[in-house]
């Protein structure tokens, strides 16, 4: 009888994910124009351009479809004017592939919106899963004062287009804080698709 072979054992550490084939790091310096306060980012950009916001951590063994591509996103607190630390975000190139996030530690919203607008908000917990459905736009937002941790797992064939919120000039709700918390603001700037 043949010897069985090692799977690749992904191992989440405090340092990321053991056994990932990648790593990326965005900047504040990445982040030009995400954020609705023009002037608090600029201000915030002379003092940190290079700091990391957020990093993930993935393993993608191919991008077949049925294959999953798995990984570790860490988003760092804090906020440039009312509003938090976000990701880019985006949508699935494939628009009806799905995505699911396991949120280990922080707070956080998994914030999501269909093509007709529609906001869908999952907070995130500790051991809260949150599922993105089919032709949904996704961007994680920390809400806490700690490192909003999460695990994701989606098709490997999904690619993801970030245009989609760029064209709208944003999504349409900013996260911003308000009394210790958080709370949704209409996007003045919104562009219906
Ligand atoms: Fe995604």
């Amino acid at each position: 009888m043949s010897e069985p072979l090692p799977g690749p054992g992904l191992v989440i550490t405090p340092e990321g994910l053991r056994g990932r084939t990648g790593r990326y790091e965005k900047r504040l310096s990445d982040l030009d124009g995400l954020f609705a306060d023009a002037e608090a980012f600029a201000a915030r950009l002379e003092r940190e351009a290079d700091r990391v916001i957020y990093h993930v951590d993935e393993f993608r063994p191919s991008t077949e479809t049925g294959d999953l591509i798995t990984g570790i996103s860490t988003l760092s607190p804090g906020r440039v004017g009312a509003e938090f630390h976000m990701t880019r975000g985006h949508i699935h190139a494939k628009h009806d592939r799905t995505e699911i996030y396991h949120c280990l530690s922080g707070h956080g919203l998994m914030l999501m919106e269909t093509l007709d607008g529609q906001t869908v908000v999952t907070e995130l917990r500790p051991g809260v899963v949150a599922y993105v459905p089919p032709v949904h736009i996704h961007r994680s937002v920390n809400v806490g004062d700690e490192d909003l941790v999460t695990l994701f797992c989606y098709p490997a064939d999904a690619g993801q287009d970030y245009e989609i919120i760029a064209r709208s000039r944003g999504m349409r709700h900013h996260v911003v804080a308000e009394a210790g918390g958080w709370r949704l603001e209409e996007n003045p700037g919104y562009v219906p698709r």
